[in-house]
Parts: C-alpha cells; sequence; structure tokens
C-alpha cells in the first residue's frame, strides 16, 4: 500500500486529495498546524482514516518529523496563505508560507530520500495566479510568468525552486499550474462561493444584498475534485514535469452571478449587488484562461464538471447549508 503525505488537509483540495487516495487504497497522512487547530475536526469528520501529524511550513524541523514518522512515497504540497486580496496585507507571512514553505518541503523530502533523490515523488501546488498579467491567452506551461501579487510573487519562488530541485537533484519533482477551481468545500472567502453562499441567503430572506469587487474580471473556473485527480496523475508519470491544469472556458465574475441568481428563480440581479471599493485590488488580474492540451496528451486528464453544473451544484448545497444553519 503507498503512503502519501499531505500538506494543507485542512483545505478544500486537500480533503478531496485525501478522498481520492483513500479510494485508491493508499495511506494518507496529513500535515496539520497549531495547537487546538478548529479544523481539525472537519479533518477527522471528513477523512477519519487520515494520520495527522503536527506541523508548520515555516519550521522544517517539524516537516522531517512528519515526513520521518509518515515515511511517504509521494508528498503533495498543497498547503499555502492562498487568498490573493490577503497578501497584499499580509505579505511577509504569505512569502515565508507559499513561497519559502515550498523550500522547506523540498529540503524536508530531499533529506529523507538520502541516497535516492527520485524515490520520493513531491507536487507543488502552482497557481494561474503566477501568470497574472497575462502575456499570452490562453495561458499555457510556456508562457511568460508576470505575477500580480505578492501571493502570485510567492508562487513563482515555489513553482521555480521545485524545477530547480528536479534539474539540481534529480528529484521527481512536478508542478501543477493550476487554474481555479471551487466545490461547495471553497471558503467563503473565494469569489464563487462568496456568491453561492450570498445567494442562498438572498433566497432564504436571510440577507438582502451582495457586496463585491471587480464584476470583470474573468477566470477559468473548474471543480476541485477533478482537479485533485490531476496532481495524482502526475505523480504516476515515469518523469517529472510541470503541467496546465484548466478547463479551456473563461467566464466573468456577471456570469457567475447570472448563474448563481438564475438557480434561485432570480433574472435580474441588480437589485441585489453592491460594488465596494473595499473589494478591489491594488493590482488585478483579468484574464486567465487555460491550455491544458498536456494534461490532457499526457496524463489523459479531463474536466468532468462544467461551469454551469460547479455553480449551481454550490448554490444548492449552500440553500440546504443555509437553511440548516437558520432552523438551528
Ligand atoms: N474574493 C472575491 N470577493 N473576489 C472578487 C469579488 C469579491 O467580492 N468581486 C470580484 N472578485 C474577483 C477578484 O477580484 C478576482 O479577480 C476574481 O473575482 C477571483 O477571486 P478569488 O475567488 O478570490 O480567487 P483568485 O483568482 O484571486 O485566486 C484563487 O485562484 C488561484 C488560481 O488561479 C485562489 O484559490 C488562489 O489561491 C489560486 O492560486
Amino acid at each position: 500500500m503507498p503512503t502519501a503525505l499531505i500538506t494543507g488537509i485542512t483545505g478544500q483540495d486537500g480533503l478531496y486529495l485525501a478522498e481520492l487516495l483513500l479510494e485508491k487504497g493508499y495511506d494518507v497522512h496529513g500535515v496539520i498546524r497549531g495547537q487546538n487547530n478548529p479544523k481539525r475536526e472537519l479533518v477527522r469528520r471528513t477523512v477519519p482514516d487520515v494520520v495527522l501529524h503536527n506541523g508548520d511550513l515555516t519550521d522544517l524541523s517539524s516537516l522531517m518529523r512528519a515526513m520521518r514518522d509518515s515515511e511517504p512515497d509521494e508528498v503533495y504540497n498543497l498547503g499555502a496563505v492562498s487568498f490573493v486580496a490577503y497578501s497584499w496585507e499580509n505579505a511577509h507571512v504569505t512569502s515565508d508560507v507559499t513561497g519559502k514553505g515550498v523550500l522547506n518541503m523540498l529540503e524536508a523530502v530531499r533529506l529523507q530520500a538520502g541516497e535516492d533523490p527520485g524515490s520520493i515523488r513531491f507536487y507543488q501546488a502552482s497557481s494561474s495566479e503566477m501568470f497574472g498579467k497575462v502575456q499570452e491567452v490562453p495561458q499555457r506551461e510556456k508562457t511568460l510568468l508576470w505575477p500580480r501579487s505578492p501571493y502570485a510573487v510567492a508562487k513563482v519562488y515555489g513553482h521555480y525552486l521545485t524545477i530547480n530541485y528536479r534539474e539540481s537533484y534529480g528529484m521527481h519533482a512536478s508542478s501543477g499550474i493550476l487554474f481555479n477551481h471551487e466545490s461547495p468545500r471553497r471558503g467563503p472567502e473565494f469569489v464563487t462561493r462568496k456568491v453561492s453562499r450570498g445567494v442562498a441567503r438572498i433566497k432564504l430572506g436571510l440577507a438582502d444584498e451582495l457586496v463585491m469587487g471587480n464584476l470583470d474580471a474573468q477566470r477559468d473556473w473548474g471543480f476541485a475534485g477533478d482537479y485533485v485527480e490531476a496532481m495524482w496523475l502526475m505523480l504516476q508519470q515515469p518523469v517529472a514535469d510541470d503541467y496546465v491544469v484548466a478547463t479551456g472556458e473563461m467566464h466573468s465574475v456577471r456570469d457567475l452571478l447570472d448563474i448563481a441568481f438564475a438557480a434561485v428563480g432570480i433574472d435580474d440581479w441588480a437589485p441585489f449587488v453592491r460594488s465596494h471599493e473595499a473589494y478591489l485590488r491594488p493590482a488585478e488580474v483579468d484574464q486567465l484562461v487555460g491550455d491544458a492540451t498536456k494534461a490532457r496528451e499526457v496524463l489523459g486528464w479531463k474536466p468532468r464538471v462544467g461551469f454551469h453544473e460547479l455553480i449551481e451544484s454550490m448554490v444548492e448545497h449552500d440553500l440546504a447549508e443555509q437553511s440548516r444553519i437558520a432552523r438551528s
């Protein structure tokens, strides 16, 4: 039975990946940060078979301990400070966790692997945010990176360091350049979940408006459950490499609002949506859309869930959740 170690196990991707690997018969371990982490309970409830280790991406010795205690065949580094807007206010923390955290993980893997650097396979969660002020549309593995936030700069550092460790030490280190991926497990600060939850609350009479930022931003949104499969596929390849993972379809925040409000029978959302500059970013990424040809051809990966279905399922989930909360 292969063993996997996941950082960021408490997040949306960590939970989906843990479920996928358990289904495949893996022994799954996760790194969890902090004393009394409130998300520990969520992990225990969702994936009770996962073995948790205390550790912090900024603390190399804790990662080495987790590595020694779990003895993984595969390591998935999903842990990060991942909310882009937050990264301007917390640039140092973001750089330490999202950027230097990758260095700590690569070092921990390298030291654990010893004489045989390729014996532990490593996945780095790179991000389409790295394309930032996009230099071509759609974006591919070779598109020039032009990060537009402290978060994206930290991700670029982690991305190149992963490539460098592969080239310097012969490590089996792959980087997945994932475009936005969502689900009912998405944190409520991200735009899709903010909208699905807000729309559900408006429909149930629990709120009367949704305060938003830039409605013209465009993204390539897929389903997180599909994307974790691409992560696993990357580590099953004989040679490590970098892959764009995306749907190839671009939608605006306005499209997102159209679909979410239509799902609860509201065709004209203008009276319910207000813009506020507090939600605008100092530098925006306007047009992200990925070309996942390489992932399709080499990994045999393709997305299963489309944008409409994804957003409708999130609204449906939030309607049920918000009614439950309102009743209790
Ligand atoms: N969060 C948020 N809230 N975003 C808004 C809002 C709002 O009220 N109004 C408009 N937006 C716009 C943002 O300006 C951005 O252009 C877009 O919606 C998406 O924002 P997020 O959902 O916060 O995601 P993100 O694209 O910044 O980053 C996510 O995807 C990356 C992959 O490209 C995160 O998951 C990153 O960690 C990930 O790397």
